[in-house]
């Protein structure tokens, strides 16, 4: 076999077959491809696509070049959630506790931020002491123990994503459709849960900004899903605005505390009732409407709160820091953006939202910096509600009070008060295939 065939045929708009993937992935693992033969393949995958099929083989060959997670020793149905990236995003925190005080298994791999998004990693590891590297075993028993743990992905998940994505980057083919659903659902499969729920965000604060986009990543990834024999759904959420009120690692694990109390902003606790539903219905454990029904009983007794406090307590994080954060950390410097005017609060970008709460120091800028796990960004007022002048819009937070004024004037470009209501987009949309 030659590259130079394989290329030849991609760049003719033909079909790779799973040799010729094969070969190019082992290649390019073993460093035994020119970095020109590579970017050549990607950009002609860029611009020709992929058959679901093609994708959905080109997935399976990338999630058996490295580590494959073996679930097999525990019990149940194992249903990972994955979400495609948002700001505010923190289900997973609330999902894998309540799905498990309803009878579910969880055991979830999760990443850190990328970007203007929050990473699970990240948030949990504001808690001190949370342990986000355990071994397999480990991993396996705590399932069973308790139906719910969270690890990191291992530097060996999918090597054959990271060396891709490394060049996607550099060439201008990050935005391809088969490249980003071949990219995630390889880490998926190697992860080794049975099925998988999929919430593919769609906005302005996600990495697909119109529905029609977001269908399309939605429709593949489910294929994929499906050709390599597990059971995957898909549901459309909207990231016109943040998820809940709080942004920022350390703020997003109190407000899923929140959620687990009962508590919490509507439009996450909402969310989460339903993508949990869905979780229990492919795990088998009954109608959506009867789970629906056990998860607002785990939240309202306090069982899904109970399960999440022995995950923290398990994984070795101290628990009272969520309840009391002065005891590990200093009191962040706090600044309250108003309103100049009365109106209809609205978010214009929640992707610069993200970027503010980087620039406070919730994220990354490099990948060696350091996490102020404190900083963060708190909304008082009710996005597309109606605001009065000089009300408290949002509050934002940080260690290093220097970084405020540029955070405060990357959300001015984010956030508006209109003399018009704005429109309403729906939080969830479902999608049948
Ligand atoms: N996340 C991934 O893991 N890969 C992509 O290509 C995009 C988002």
């Amino acid at each position: 076999m030659r590259m130079y065939d394989i290329l030849e045929k991609k760049a003719d708009g033909g079909t790779l077959n799973k040799e010729e993937m094969e070969y190019f992935v082992r290649k390019l693992c073993a460093d035994e491809l020119p970095d020109y033969q590579a970017a050549a393949l990607i950009m002609a995958i860029y611009t020709r696509g992929m058959s679901d099929t093609e994708a959905a083989q080109f997935t399976d060959v990338m999630a058996k070049s490295g580590d494959q997670v073996d679930l097999s020793g525990i019990r149940g149905i194992k249903v990972d959630k994955h979400s495609t990236g948002g700001i505010g995003d923190k289900t997973t925190l609330i999902l894998g506790p309540l799905a498990a005080a309803c009878g579910g298994t969880v055991a979830k791999m999760s990443g850190r931020g990328l970007g203007f998004t929050g990473g699970t990693i990240d948030k949990l590891e504001s808690i001190p002491g949370f342990r986000t590297a355990l071994s397999e075993e480990e991993f396996v028993r705590l399932v069973n123990e308790n139906g719910f743990a969270l690890t990191g992905q291992t530097a060996n998940v999918a090597p054959a994503d990271k060396k891709i994505y490394a060049m996607r980057d550099v060439t201008a083919t990050v935005s391809s459709v088969p490249l980003i659903a071949s990219s995630i659902m390889s880490k998926k499969l190697a992860s080794g849960a049975d099925k998988f729920l999929l919430d593919v965000k769609v906005g302005s604060g996600a990495l697909m900004k119109t529905a029609e986009e977001a269908k399309r990543l939605a429709r593949l990834m489910t294929a994929i899903g499906r050709e390599n024999g597990r059971e995957t759904e898909a549901v459309l959420t909207n990231m016109d605005r943040p998820l809940g009120k709080a942004v920022g690692n350390l703020l997003e694990v109190q407000e899923a505390v929140e959620v687990l109390k009962g508590e919490g902003p509507a439009d996450l606790r909402e969310l989460c009732l339903y993508l949990v539903s869905r979780m229990l219905v492919l795990g088998g454990l009954g109608t959506e409407e009867d789970c629906r029904k056990r998860a607002e009983k785990a939240l309202a007794d306090g069982s899904a709160l109970a399960v999440f406090e022995r995950f923290v307590i398990c994984q070795g994080g101290d628990l009272d820091v969520i309840y009391r954060p002065e005891k590990a950390y200093r009191t962040p410097v706090c600044r309250e953006i108003r309103a100049e005017k009365s109106g209809w609060f609205t978010v214009v970008s929640a992707e610069d939202i993200g970027k503010a709460s980087v620039r406070l120091g919730a994220g990354r800028l490099a990948k060696e910096d350091a996490i102020d796990y404190t900083a963060g960004i708190y909304f008082r007022a009710d996005v597309e509600e109606p605001v009065e002048k000089g009300e408290v819009l949002c509050r934002i937070y940080g260690a290093d009070e220097s970084r405020f004024d540029e955070a405060e004037m990357i959300l001015s470009r984010a956030l508006r008060v209109t003399e018009e209501e704005p429109e309403k987009k729906p939080l969830i949309e479902f999608i049948k295939l």
